[in-house]
Parts: C-alpha cells; sequence; structure tokens
C-alpha cells in the first residue's frame, strides 16, 4: 500500500486524462495491476478505462478485439499495454497500424544496482528509435513457389527464387516516407535530449544508423540513404552508422558512446531486447509508441508465460512505460519523480525481484516504489 503522510484522505482532482488499459496476457497483468494502482494512489488526476481486449472479450463477445475496445482506445487520451504472446495481438496491431505509432522508442538506460551482465554498465543511456510499421513486418508472407510468373533471380543465388526449392517468402517494404519521418524523430529526439538538466552541454548529441546496406541495398540502402539526407538538416546533431552486425558489437562492447540510434523495425525489434540483456533483463526495458496524433506505452515485451501466477514478475519496464506515458500527458514532473523513486529502490537493492537476483513479490516491489516517493 502506498504510504501516506497523513491519514485523512487527500481530494481526489477532477480527472483530466483518460488512460485505456491493456493488461496483457500471461503474467503481463501480473505486472500491470499493482503499476496502475501505484500510479492511481498519486492522484494525478488520470481516469483508467479497461477497453474489453484478450482472451476475456473474446469469451465474452467472440472477438479477442471487439468493436467497443476500438472505441475505448479511440476515445482514451493515450493507452497503456502490457505485453501479448497473442490474445491481445490484435489491439497491439491496432496500436500500431491503425494508430499510425510509426516511432518506437526504447530507452535503455543504467540504474545502479540493476543486475547487468557487463562489468561496467555505468552510464549506459541510449534510446533505440525502432521504425514500427515497415520492413518484414508489413504482413506479406507465401509460397516461394507463387512467385513463379515474377521470375525473380536473386541478386547473390542468379537462380529464380522460385526454383531454390519448396520454401516461403516475407516481403521487407521500406518506404522513404516512413523512414524520413522515424529518422527526423530521431534527430528531433536527440536534439531534445541534449536539453534535458541532466544531459545539457554534457556532450555533443548524435544519432547512430544501423542497417544492413551491404547486402540489401534496395531496402537498407534506402533507409541509410535517407538517413544521410535528413542528417544534413541538424548540423548540430552527429551522425554516425554502421552494418548492424558491426552495430550490435559495439552496442555490446562500448554502449556508453550511444545516444539515439535508429533502425528498421526488425534490427529495432531484435537489438533493443538486447540492449534489455544489457542492463539485466527485459524486466527492465520500456517503451513509447509515437504518432502524429496518437501515442501508446508498453514494455519492450516478454509475457513471461514460464512466471505467470507466481507473482514476482519485474514491473519495472512496465512502471517506467507509465512514466513515458505520463511526461506524454504533460505530467512530466510526476514522472520524474517515479523514476527517482524506482532509482531508489534500485540503489537500495532490498526489494528487487528475482530476475534482478532478489526475493521481492511484485507488489513488495511496487510497495517500495510507493515508499520511496514519500
Ligand atoms: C515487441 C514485440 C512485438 C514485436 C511482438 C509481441 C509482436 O516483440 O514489441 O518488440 O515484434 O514488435
Ligand atoms: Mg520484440
Amino acid at each position: 500500500m502506498v504510504a501516506r503522510s497523513c491519514s485523512r484522505p487527500e481530494p481526489v482532482p477532477p480527472a483530466s486524462k483518460t488512460v485505456a488499459v491493456i493488461e496483457g496476457d500471461d503474467a503481463a497483468p501480473e505486472a500491470m495491476r499493482p503499476v496502475v494502482a501505484l500510479l492511481d494512489e498519486l492522484r494525478l488526476g488520470v481516469r483508467w478505462t479497461y477497453p474489453p481486449v484478450g482472451a476475456r472479450a473474446e469469451r465474452e463477445t467472440g472477438s479477442t478485439f471487439p468493436p467497443a475496445a476500438k472505441a475505448a482506445i479511440d476515445a482514451a487520451d493515450t493507452t497503456l499495454f502490457g505485453s501479448t504472446s497473442g490474445k491481445s495481438g490484435a489491439a497491439l496491431s491496432y496500436l500500431r497500424w491503425g494508430k499510425e505509432t510509426y516511432a518506437n522508442v526504447r530507452p535503455c538506460r543504467h540504474m545502479p544496482g540493476c543486475a547487468s551482465p557487463l562489468a561496467t554498465p555505468a552510464g549506459i543511456d541510449f534510446v533505440i528509435v525502432r521504425e514500427n510499421l515497415e520492413d518484414l513486418y508489413v504482413g506479406v508472407e507465401g509460397a516461394l513457389r507463387d512467385l513463379a510468373p515474377l521470375n525473380l533471380i536473386g541478386r547473390t543465388t542468379r537462380r529464380p527464387v522460385h526454383a531454390l526449392g519448396e520454401g516461403c517468402y516475407a516481403v521487407k517494404a521500406i518506404t522513404e516516407r516512413g523512414t524520413e519521418r522515424v529518422v527526423r524523430f530521431a534527430f528531433e529526439l536527440a536534439r531534445t535530449r541534449a536539453q534535458t538538466p541532466e544531459r545539457a552541454g554534457s556532450r555533443q548529441p548524435k544519432v547512430t544508423c544501423a542497417t544492413k546496406h551491404n547486402m540489401l541495398p534496395g531496402t537498407d540502402g534506402l533507409f541509410l540513404g535517407v538517413a544521410r539526407e535528413v542528417a544534413k538538416a541538424y548540423p548540430d546533431v552527429e551522425f554516425e552508422f554502421f552494418i548492424v552486425d558491426d552495430f550490435a558489437c559495439r552496442m555490446i562492447r562500448e554502449p556508453q558512446r550511444l545516444d539515439v540510434v535508429v533502425m528498421p523495425n526488425q534490427y529495432g525489434d531484435i537489438l533493443s531486447d538486447a540492449a534489455g540483456g544489457l542492463l539485466g533483463s527485459l524486466g527492465l526495458a520500456p517503451s513509447g509508441c509515437y504518432g502524429h496524433d496518437y501515442a501508446y506505452f508498453e514494455p519492450a515485451h516478454g509475457t513471461a508465460p514460464d512466471i505467470a501466477g507466481k507473482g514476482v514478475i519485474n514491473p519495472t519496464a512496465t512502471l517506467l512505460s507509465a512514466t513515458m506515458m505520463l511526461a506524454h500527458l504533460g505530467l512530466a514532473p510526476a514522472a520524474r519523480r517515479i523514476e527517482e523513486a524506482v532509482a531508489r529502490v534500485y540503489a537500495e537493492g532490498a526489494n528487487l525481484t528475482p530476475d534482478q537476483g532478489g526475493t521481492a513479490t511484485t507488489q513488495a516491489f511496487c510497495d517500495a516504489v510507493a515508499r520511496a516517493l514519500g
């Protein structure tokens, strides 16, 4: 329970923002519920709604994403989403492709006390901006034999792709518009980060682009080409680029060199989990997905089915996603206070969940954050 400084209930301000909560699958609701309770206790004027989504909606309406769920998301100022392993997937698709949330922002920031596998994790503080809507995730796959009428000759194999044997293909689509908007977002974010009080004047903002342009000159070559063009409009921001496999090595060897990293969808998906691993757990990796007129927030994923029902999932990623959400809603001071409280709980180390080497339950961790908030 949240510690209060006096026993009389404080007046609840009128709700000024509405947040749609989708708890997610497997162990995800076990992280989401105490996080929402914690935020609710802070009386920030947030009203929570629960769109009917996933397994329960399916039992009640026959659909995992009935029209009422879409309407609730549309009516809310934003959505806080747990993780999905399937049943909440249709809602996730709507939040991404339906709402055109093209920039998936995944911060990777070391907190002293978290169980990083690195010998020197201090100072890790970068953000992956993952293009969120294109690439191999446009969802076009099929049988290779269906490509026979096109007679597509592989640049490397020099043979018709349909003649390789029985198999499947996937379409990787990268557009100029989709790339330009996410790269601009990354440069703007680099500028904004450089102005935050803890970073101001400490180093030049930087954007790093990672692509496989050597093997994929068409698609990834386009992504890199657009990034290089956009970079010209930001002379105050350093720009560098690496082949993505080389980048993966650098991200592990010298993560402190990174600031903002922009990548096509699939590399961003994979490497943001790896970035969570650098910190010590996927349970530490928050994210926010931003479009022109909607944004939603979700941990960088993993529904932890192996620990579902045990009450020990690490809620940090969900909580830090919620602080990104609060900042988006204009409640940055509250977001900062919560982040500082989370950092104190890690520094103190007495109430950490098992993935961090502790024995605390999810609720005990959240209670410790509430106490740290005072
Ligand atoms: C993520 C996840 C999702 C993705 C899955 C759950 C569809 O891995 O957000 O990183 O692939 O984008
Ligand atoms: Mg992922």
